[in-house]
Parts: C-alpha cells; sequence; structure tokens
C-alpha cells in the first residue's frame, strides 16, 4: 500500500500539526475543515510552526514553500476521494468521530486507510460502524505532533493485518517510532500519563502545594520536560477530560475519576494554552504570571547559626559539608540557640518526631533531596503543623544561599517528588503486571511519546524498587487508597533485588 496522498480531518492544534508531519515527509495533504475560521486559525499554526522551524535554522525558506505547497485546503469531504489514507483528528466525541468515518466510508476509494487519532475512544467502537471495517485503524500522534517522536498503531479484531502494518510503515518513513498498541482505552501512554496528571491536579485543589510547586517537583525533581499543570494546559484540559471519563468509565478505578478542579476550569473555558488561560495564563504561547514557587518570594535574610539534625549517615554529611562551605556555623545541639532547626529527612518517615525530639518543632524544617545532595537540583523543604512561616521563610532564604531551587510540602509520605511519582510508577509496574504491555515498551511510550528522559521502569532501577515499595507503602499507611498498593510484581523485584531492565529475562505477572 503506497501512500502519496492522504487527508487530515480537522485543523485544530493536533490536526495542524500531523498536516506538517504528513507534508515534511513529502506526502500531499488534503486539510479539511469546514469552519472557515478553525481552518485559517489551523493553517495559521502550520505556518508559525514552520516559520520558527526557518528562523531557528532546522528549514531552509525554500523548504518551506514546498512543504506548504504540499497542504491543499478544503472545506469538504469530496476532495478526499482520491486520498490513500484519510486521519481524522476531530473533538474526543463518539458521535462527531462516527459521523466522520461516515463520510470518509462514503467519498474514499474502497483501497483506502481510515484512521483516527482518538486519544482513548475505541477504535473497534468507530470500525464498526463503517462498510470496511478492516481498514480502520488508529494512529496516535502526541503533542506537539512534530516533535514527539512516538505513534501507537492501534489494531482491533477487525483491522486487516496489512492495514496497521502498512501504517506502522508509514510512521517509519514520518520519521516516527510506531508501537503496536491493542484497542484498549488510552492505549499505552495515555493510560499511564493520564491518571498522574489527574493526581497532579487532586494534588493542587487539596490545596497540598502550589501549582508552581509541583510543577518544578516534576521538572526538578524527577527531571521530565514539563509539569504536569503546564502539560495539562498543552493537550487541552478539555481533552484530558475527555480522556479521563472514557478510562473512568472502562476500568472504574479512582484514579482515573477526574478531579473536580479539572472539570470546573473545562466548564470554565479555561481549557489550557489554546484559550489563553488554563491553569496558567498564556501570551504568545508562553505561560505569564505564574506565581512564584516556595522560596522565591521571601525577602528574608538567610539564617547564620543553624541545628542540624540527622541519622549520621552520608546525605546529613554532605549538607552539612554544603552549609558549612556556604559560610554557616552548624551544630548538632538542639539546646544551643540557633536560628534554624534543619532536619535531614528520611523518605517515607515523618519528620514530626525528630522536630519533637529537638524541642525546637516551631523553628523546624525538614529537607529532602530527591535525587541526593551533591548536584542537587532540587530541595523539598517540609514543614510539620508546628512549623512558623518565618522558619519556612528563613529555610527558602538557606536555599537560595545555597543555590538550590525549592519546593514545599508537607510533612506527609512521599513529600511531594514522591507523591507524584511513586504512584505513577505503581500503574506502569501494575500495567506490565497485567500483560498489557511489557516493561520495554512502557519505557519506550514514555519517554518517545512523552519526553521522558527515563521510562518508568528505568526510573525504578535509578531509584530501587524496594525504596519505590516503602514509599508506597508509607502512603497506602496514611491514606489507605488502593492505587498506593505496591503492586506484586514490583514487591517481587524488591524481594529479589533485580531490575526490570534485566535481559533474557520474561517477568512473572
Ligand atoms: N510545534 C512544533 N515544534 C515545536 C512546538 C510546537 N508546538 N513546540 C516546541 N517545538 C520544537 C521547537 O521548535 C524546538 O525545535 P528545535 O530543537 O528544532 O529548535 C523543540 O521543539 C524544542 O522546543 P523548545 O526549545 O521551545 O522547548 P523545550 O525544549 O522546552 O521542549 C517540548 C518543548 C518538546 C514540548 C518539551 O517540553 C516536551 O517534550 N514536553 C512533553 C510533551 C508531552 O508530554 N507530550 C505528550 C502529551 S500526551 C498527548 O499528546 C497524547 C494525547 O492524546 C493527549
Amino acid at each position: 500500500m503506497e501512500i502519496r496522498e492522504v487527508a487530515v480531518v480537522g485543523l485544530g492544534t493536533m490536526g495542524a500539526g500531523i498536516a506538517e508531519v504528513f507534508a515534511r515527509a513529502g506526502i500531499s495533504v488534503v486539510a479539511i475543515e469546514a469552519d472557515p475560521d478553525a481552518l485559517r486559525q489551523g493553517l495559521g499554526t502550520l505556518d508559525a510552526s514552520l516559520s520558527k522551524a526557518v528562523s531557528r535554522g532546522r528549514l531552509a525558506a525554500s523548504e518551506q514553500a514546498e512543504i506548504r505547497a504540499r497542504v491543499r485546503p478544503a472545506a469538504a469531504f469530496s476532495e478526499a476521494a482520491a486520498v490513500d489514507l484519510a486521519i481524522e483528528v476531530v473533538p474526543e466525541r463518539m458521535e462527531i468521530k462516527r459521523q466522520v468515518f461516515a463520510e470518509l466510508d462514503r467519498v474514499c476509494g474502497p483501497e483506502a486507510i481510515l484512521a483516527t487519532n482518538t486519544s482513548s475512544l475505541s477504535v473497534t467502537s468507530v470500525a464498526a460502524c463503517t462498510r470496511h471495517p478492516g481498514r480502520v485503524v488508529g494512529m496516535h500522534f502526541f503533542n506537539p505532533a512534530p516533535v514527539m517522536r512516538l505513534v501507537e498503531v492501534v489494531s482491533t479484531v477487525l483491522s486487516d493485518a496489512a492495514v496497521p502494518a502498512a501504517v506502522t510503515e508509514l510512521a517509519r518513513r514520518l520519521g516516527k517510532v510506531p508501537v503496536g498498541v491493542d484497542d484498549r482505552a488510552g492505549f499505552v501512554a495515555n493510560a499511564l500519563l493520564l491518571p498522574y496528571l489527574n493526581h497532579a491536579v487532586d494534588l493542587l485543589e487539596i490545596g497540598y502545594s502550589s501549582a508552581a510547586d509541583i510543577d518544578r517537583a516534576a521538572t526538578e525533581g524527577i527531571g521530565l520536560p514539563m509539569g504536569p499543570l503546564a502539560l495539562l494546559d498543552l493537550i487541552g484540559l478539555d481533552t484530558s477530560l475527555s480522556i479521563l471519563d472514557v478510562l473512568h468509565a472502562e476500568f472504574g478505578q479512582p484514579r482515573y475519576c477526574p478531579t473536580p478542579l479539572l472539570r470546573r476550569l473545562v466548564t470554565a473555558g479555561r481549557t489550557g494554552r489554546k484559550a489563553g488561560r488554563g491553569f496558567y495564563a498564556y501570551a504568545d504561547g508562553k505561560i505569564v504570571g505564574v506565581g512564584a514557587a516556595a522560596g522565591e518570594t521571601a525577602d528574608v535574610a538567610a539564617p547564620d547559626t543553624v541545628t542540624l539534625i540527622g541519622r549520621g549517615d552520608e546525605h546529613e554529611a554532605e549538607f552539612a559539608s554544603a552549609l558549612a562551605s556556604a559560610g554557616l556555623s552548624v551544630t548538632r545541639n538542639p539546646a544551643h540557640p540557633t536560628d534554624l532547626v534543619v532536619i535531614v529527612a528520611a523518605e517515607g518517615q515523618p519528620i514530626l518526631p525528630a522536630a519533637l525530639a529537638a524541642g525546637r518543632g516551631d523553628q523546624a524544617v525538614g529537607v529532602n533531596f530527591p535525587g541526593g545532595v551533591r548536584d542537587a537540583r532540587l530541595a523539598e523543604l517540609i514543614r510539620t503543623s508546628l512549623t512558623t512561616d518565618t522558619a519556612m521563610a528563613a529555610a527558602g532564604a538557606l536555599a537560595r544561599r545555597l543555590g538550590v531551587p525549592v519546593v514545599h510540602a508537607p510533612d506527609r509520605p512521599g513529600f511531594l517528588v514522591g507523591a507524584l511519582l511513586y504512584p505513577h510508577l505503581a500503574d506502569a509496574v501494575r500495567m506490565a503486571q497485567h500483560g498489557y504491555a511489557s516493561a520495554a515498551d512502557i519505557d519506550t511510550a514514555m519517554t518517545l511519546g512523552c519526553g521522558y528522559p527515563r521510562g518508568p521502569f528505568q526510573l525504578i532501577g535509578d531509584i530501587g524498587a524496594a525504596n519505590v515499595v516503602a514509599g508506597l507503602q508509607a502512603m497506602h499507611m496514611a491514606y489507605g487508597y488502593p492505587a498506593f498498593v505496591p503492586p506484586p510484581l514490583l514487591a517481587e523485584h524488591a524481594a529479589a533485588g533485580i531490575d526490570f531492565a534485566v535481559a533474557g529475562r520474561t517477568p512473572a505477572r
């Protein structure tokens, strides 16, 4: 099946990006959008993206003109009569998808492949309402489509084997990495990503942390390219809500149940970047008015004297030496009248007992360095119910003096980074445990589809399965949510002291 011309139906942000990807690969594109305003806007998105590539020296001006000439705007489905493949990129509502497929089924030749870019809806349901269900597949791109390398190729029980094979080959021609997946809600990447994003909104809604801190914990604490709230703004809050609704209807687990705040923002029209406002406000595509992250606002002087309380391990020694290098006077004696009591936190354990033992709970702040003290990219400043605002401000000033960005976290298991990450890793393990995708495929999906520098299973290897289990157990003890129970497969790897990445062994489920 040679693919020379395609139709892209729907020219929103994703549709425009997908049209660009095809045109860049030398394929002619009929860009179908019935609404003239949406068509104009979609072509504007395409032009802006190409111009940006030219201005960054990634594309020659002559190539820009050639790529643009390959995209033929159209208002009617009849223009798709001669295409080899048509892909719909319309809103995530089954009735709209079915209407589009009915039209494509009518106008396209019998050999043409019909693809859906749905993020979560059943490809089988879409296929079943067409005259030739064997030619219907999912071809799922990631936002921004010109940048993210993953394409999930979704087969159904009705698909002719040659069709997903042709789409897989096409994805390679586009410079993408295709991963074959079954028709299950959310496929691989969204089924894993969306509950993590939803959890981040929940942490914001319950006042666990600020938006800036939640996003900073993800970027600096985990190393992800974007924080979860900024990413929701990029994907679109409405799209994200639709995906969660589908996942929740399909799997029924509370982690998929959309947080009320997400639903309220969608109702209010604050759907993210495309609306100029979501969790953040946007001007010219850039975040404006974020609000300061923790420790940035206070014009409090850094403390000169610190009481350091730890467990006498290497973390404490490294931290003490960093404090001394920054010119602070450090004592281990809580009875000395210092400016601040700093407790070197142990993951999974509350700092409150140490704060009480010091007898200066109001002045005690916990500090946790998710990636270790040396070359720290982030410090979590942990407060108990006794800690005063003055002590938190002093701890923020101290971190500034050390040159380490901070986030604030309550004295709860996982603090902030772990609270976001551990349940996400547990979800990934459950997905492998349930035989839905292999650990390697899940890592590929998250690195190439969502820009993770390390996939979930690689992250488990970095942190240590036993530490992830301990973090989850502490969260489960504190909250009782089933999603925090360590999956047996993870517990087994922790107990056996083995890595998921070891070749030549098929993990049990
Ligand atoms: N369109 C085209 N190109 C874009 C772009 C866009 N919207 N946004 C960024 N780029 C390009 C830039 O031009 C730049 O290209 P060059 O390197 O060739 O110059 C490159 O991407 C890097 O961009 P920036 O330097 O401006 O910014 P960055 O380094 O912060 O990267 C990012 C931006 C690629 C978006 C990165 O933050 C990232 O990977 N974020 C994660 C995105 C993600 O998770 N996507 C998946 C969401 S889930 C989904 O989409 C599925 C679904 O069904 C909902």
